[in-house]
């Protein structure tokens, strides 16, 4: 006998019942990755509400741009906006994540920095995003200019989300936000980790808040 699906609403209409004023963010529905429609919404919410004159936001792992999209969409209209994303796009990661990064990127046809990119300029946020092709680590050596926003989804692995911590909050100007996703998955101990152990308890970082497994902080004026 035949057993009946559960019906279950989709991630666009989830979306949109949330309010029409999320319709920019209807590409992320259809992009592959792991954000919730509250995360979404959460990124977009954040990204629009920097200052309207060259924000800067910093994505450590985009993967094929789900939430590039979401980042970058809060960031369409403003001057000189910039979201600086940067992954290897080889699928490479940590333990617990390399094999469904393998199996899934051999679903992006021609690659998944062309299929980031092709997902950017079908949801036409191109001109804000800036590609950097690379890992974190080697990446924040030549970074020097105060982030407005940083998103920390990259390697999963507790000394590698760590690093990023180090290399990348310091560069977090005061007043901007630190984000950070797999918070509470207990495949991704790294994250939670280094949220408890590195941002919770330092008064540097306050407004904590947890939506679905993304983790959210600001950085104090002082
Ligand atoms: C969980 S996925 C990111 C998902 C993406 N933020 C989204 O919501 O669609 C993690 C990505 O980080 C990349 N990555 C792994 N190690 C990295 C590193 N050291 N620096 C930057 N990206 C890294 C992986 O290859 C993968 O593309």
């Amino acid at each position: 006998m035949q057993t009946k699906k559960p019906w279950r609403l989709g991630t666009r209409a989830k979306l949109l019942l949330r309010g029409l004023r999320y319709a920019p963010l209807l590409p992320f529905a259809s992009i592959d990755g792991w954000l919730t429609v509250d995360e979404a919404i959460t990124l977009y919410e954040l990204s629009r509400a920097l200052p309207n004159e060259k924000p800067l936001a910093v994505e450590i792992g985009s993967w094929q741009g789900k939430s590039s999209v979401c980042l970058a969409s809060g960031l369409a209209g403003k001057f000189r906006p910039r979201l600086c994303c940067i992954d290897p796009f080889d699928a490479s990661g940590d333990a617990a994540s390399a094999d469904v990064y393998g199996t899934r990127a051999e679903q992006a046809t021609g690659g998944l920095r062309a299929t980031f990119e092709a997902n950017l300029a079908a949801a036409g946020l191109l001109d804000v995003v800036e590609v950097h092709a690379g890992f974190s680590h080697d990446e924040a050596r030549r970074f020097v200019e105060p982030i407005d926003l940083l998103f920390v989804d990259g390697d999963h692995a507790y000394d590698a989300v760590k690093q990023d911590f180090v290399d990348w909050a310091p560069k977090v100007r005061a007043g901007g936000f630190l984000v950070m996703h797999d918070v509470v998955h207990r495949e991704h101990d790294g994250p939670r980790r280094v949220v408890e152990e590195l941002v919770r308890n330092d008064p540097l970082w306050v407004d904590c808040r947890y939506v679905d497994s993304m983790f959210v902080a600001r950085k104090t004026m002082t």
